[in-house]
């Protein structure tokens, strides 16, 4: 209803698809279906994903307005900035329980239906610490580590009921529920653009066309891929002189050319 989710729910409406948009708050769905405006190819179903009772009637409801479900997408998430240790049991739990409990329920209940009607395509959304970690947001990066996992396994279990299992692992993209939680400051912003090569955070509609390509009929062959969506931010982060790129050029070649003696 908000954020990437409502920008995936516009492409995929605009692409012709028929959607079901699902979240915890009836009014924030309420207020997409309005600014979505796509009449009866859209249906809002109030779900919290960490309970599978309400993520199979949430199922159950899509199959009784739209007669099945060709595509899955677990956007879902949740997380926080907090040292580990001051986190409780029950914070880490409120994260991992959304993230990959609740990615976990989504896919079972959408896979088994998908299994029935020989085929389907899965696209989870994860993020670029899935596979290196990250400091100050552990249940996050846990989960989201998990649900790689989930995705590679499942590509090969399900590839021989015409399941492609898929996900995308975004970097910073400026949402509401993201931003709120995770760029505390104006100066801590500007540091995390500061990283990314490209110089910007990301736009949700330009995640929204690769997940569109992802789980269409033009991407038949790619299962068991995450694509990275970030101007090269992980890449840079990993990288022995990659902070250079953040100093003047010019100034940099002609430093260059002095230690060649030039
Ligand atoms: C420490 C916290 C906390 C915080 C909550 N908790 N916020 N602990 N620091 N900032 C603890 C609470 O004290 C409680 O534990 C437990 O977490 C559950 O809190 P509730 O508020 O009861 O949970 P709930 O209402 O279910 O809210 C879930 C939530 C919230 C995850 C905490 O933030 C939320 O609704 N988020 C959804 C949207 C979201 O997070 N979007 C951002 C996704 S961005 P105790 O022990 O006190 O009971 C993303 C990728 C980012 O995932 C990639 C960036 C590059």
């Amino acid at each position: 209803g908000s954020g990437l989710g409502l920008a995936m729910a516009r492409r995929f409406l605009s692409l012709g698809a028929r959607v079901v948009i699902a979240g915890r708050s009836p009014e924030r769905l309420e207020e997409a279906a309005r600014e979505l405006d796509a009449g009866d190819a859209l249906l809002t179903h109030p779900t919290d994903v960490r309970d599978y009772g309400q993520v199979e009637a949430l199922v159950r409801a899509t199959v009784d307005r739209f007669g099945g479900v060709d595509i899955l997408v677990n956007n879902a998430a949740g997380n926080f900035l907090a040292a580990t240790e001051d986190l409780s049991p029950n914070g880490f739990h409120a994260i991992v329980a959304t993230v990959l409990y609740g990615t976990f329920y989504a896919t079972l209940a959408a896979g088994r239906l998908m299994i029935e009607r020989g085929g389907g395509s899965i696209l989870n959304i994860l993020t670029t610490y899935a596979w290196t970690g990250s400091a100050f947001v552990v249940p996050s990066a846990a989960a989201k580590a998990g649900v790689l996992a989930m995705t590679r396994s499942l590509a090969v279990e399900w590839a021989a009921y015409g399941i492609r299992v898929n996900a995308i692992a975004p970097g910073p993209f400026p949402t509401e529920g993201a931003w709120s939680r995770l760029m505390p400051t104006a100066e801590l912003e500007a540091e995390a653009r500061a990283r990314i090569p490209m110089g910007r955070f990301g736009r949700p509609e330009e995640l929204a066309d690769l997940a569109a390509f992802l789980v269409s009929d033009a991407a038949p062959f790619i299962n068991g891929e995450c694509v990275t969506i970030d101007g090269g931010a992980w890449l840079a982060s990993g990288g022995t002189f990659a902070h250079l790129v953040r100093h003047d050029r010019k100034e940099l070649k002609e430093l260059f050319a002095k230690m060649r003696g030039r």
